[in-house]
């Protein structure tokens, strides 16, 4: 690895960031810092989720944002006191995401015309610092930033000068999943310009959580390469510097598989982080409820969400991320979103002190998933020899990190997953990933038990079928009858 980016390099790129826009000028890491410090602890996201994982529970988070500033604020309240969140988001619209800030402008223009949110999201960057801090300021638990984007820069320096303590994404996640045209190496590179920023915050006594987007394109990715992901997302931020990181990892709907997952998944980065001498970074986690397809009936997607927090409660993650029964539709009420908060909240309190039954299965596919993701690993840092970035593209040019049902022509995009019988996300074509032949008969033999159960060949069609079943009300998809 290259190390730390120079600060004076740094501080060259910070001006042209600044200048893109002009709420860019209010920026000041001085004042930044200052504002930081002067906020009471417990706003803190990177103290609160310590806090957490020490006492073991599994805190709540929804997803939140609209174009009005006004509107948003109460949004938050009303989640705040009506779900319980423990945490709460501002997620932020789509022109902004793709740093189209005009368009943003226009959207909250018209939406103050029409009376009602025109944008799926809170455009923070139009807003400025200011703004921002008064979001921080009427709510009482800190606040993240969720969004989607790839060049995040500028959006990072507002939002952490307004007081958000928390951002989620990263170069790889919040592109190959996104975007279809930005070269890896331009958004790892911005998102290096990101965990820098809050690496100098850091330096100066702000700590400010950073969140890798585990679900990656929420379609049955197999758990292998989400962990391979994270951990190298991981390693290029506290490369920079950030010293409060939060692992991801969406859900696969087999509760063995996604608590072998989350457990695998912290096992191996403590590893890395080991080995490459990151010791004084606190590592915590975040389990996504179902990121796929959801039914359209609200008291079937109640199920498909408390499901999600079984699993995110038994695996002990220190933080769920929250799904509504409005999720078929789109953007939820205000009244929906807290009804998820609560479905959740209600599982995670009573399960709270029972333990997942460690068995044969799930030591198998923890140990199975970590073998994966290793070698996915191994390989990338050999590709780049010495060089992290060089590595992590190379390795996606070749396959050897193949992200399924993604958009960006940076992934290649020849792997194709499918669940075996009991509703694990197994691997049916390999493209390039750079497994043994163990890990693949591992894979076969899973899949050929499902194909023998429904009578025919594991197939595309098999792939095809599992994306919709959820949406249907079954886990694995079943074949048609004709
Ligand atoms: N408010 C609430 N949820 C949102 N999502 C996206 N934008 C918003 C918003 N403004 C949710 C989607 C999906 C996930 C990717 O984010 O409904 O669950």
């Amino acid at each position: 690895m290259k190390g730390k980016i120079d600060l004076e390099k740094f501080l060259q790129t910070r001006k042209e960031v600044l200048a893109a826009w002009p709420t860019g000028a209010e920026v000041s890491l001085e004042d930044g810092i200052n504002y930081h410090k002067a906020l009471p602890p417990e706003k803190n996201f990177a103290v609160k989720l310590k806090k957490v994982k020490e006492e073991g529970i599994t805190a709540i988070q929804p997803r939140a944002g609209v174009a009005l500033l006004n509107e948003h604020i109460a949004l938050l309240k009303y989640l705040e006191k009506e779900g319980e969140a423990d945490f709460l988001p501002t997620t932020i619209d789509s022109y902004t995401r793709q740093n189209r800030y005009q368009e943003a402008q226009r959207g909250i223009e018209e939406s103050l015309a029409e009376g009602r949110s025109m944008l799926n999201g809170f455009p923070a960057v139009n807003y400025g610092v200011y703004p921002c801090r008064k979001i921080i300021e009427e709510v009482n638990v800190p606040v993240q930033v969720r969004h989607g984007t790839p060049d995040a820069r500028l959006l990072a320096e507002i939002t952490l000068a307004g007081g958000f303590s928390s951002f989620e994404g990263g170069g790889i996640t919040y592109n190959i999943p996104y975007a279809k045209e930005v070269p890896l190496r331009k958004s790892i590179e911005d998102w290096q310009y990101v965990d820098r920023l809050i690496g100098y915050y850091a330096e100066h006594g702000v700590l400010i959580n950073r969140e890798s987007f585990g679900p990656l394109t929420g379609t049955l990715v197999p758990p292998s390469i989400t962990i391979a992901i994270n951990i190298l997302e991981l390693l290029l931020a506290v490369e920079q510097g950030v010293k409060s990181f939060t692992l991801g990892l969406g859900q696969c709907g087999n509760l063995n598989q996604d608590v072998a997952a989350l457990h695998g998944m912290v096992e191996l980065a403590e590893e890395y982080l080991k080995r490459f001498g990151f010791q004084d970074v606190d590592l915590t986690t975040v389990f996504h409820q179902w990121m796929g397809g959801f039914p359209q009936d609200e008291a079937r997607a109640f199920a498909v969400i408390a499901w999600g927090a079984v699993a995110a409660a038994l695996a002990k993650a220190n933080k769920v991320v929250v799904k509504t029964p409005h999720e078929a539709l789109g953007v939820p009420t205000k009244e929906a979103n807290a009804q998820g908060l609560k479905t959740t909240r209600q599982i995670v309190n009573m399960l709270k002190d029972q333990r997942f039954m460690v068995n044969e299965e799930y030591l198998l596919e923890k140990e199975m998933m970590k073998k994966e993701a290793r070698a996915i690993v191994e390989r990338t840092l050999e590709l780049g020899e010495g060089d992290l970035v060089a590595g992590i593209e190379r390795a996606f040019a070749a396959g050897v990190i193949d992200v399924p049902f993604a958009p960006s022509r940076f992934n290649l995009g020849k792997i194709l997953p499918a669940r075996d019988d009991t509703g694990a996300v197994r691997i049916l074509e390999f493209g390039n990933l750079p497994f043994d032949s163990e890990i693949r008969e591992f894979h076969r033999e899973r899949l050929k038990r499902r194909g023998e159960k429904e009578g025919r060949e594991p197939s595309f069609q098999m792939v095809i079928d599992d994306i919709y079943a959820i949406g249907k009300g079954m886990l694995v998809g079943k074949p048609r009858t004709k």
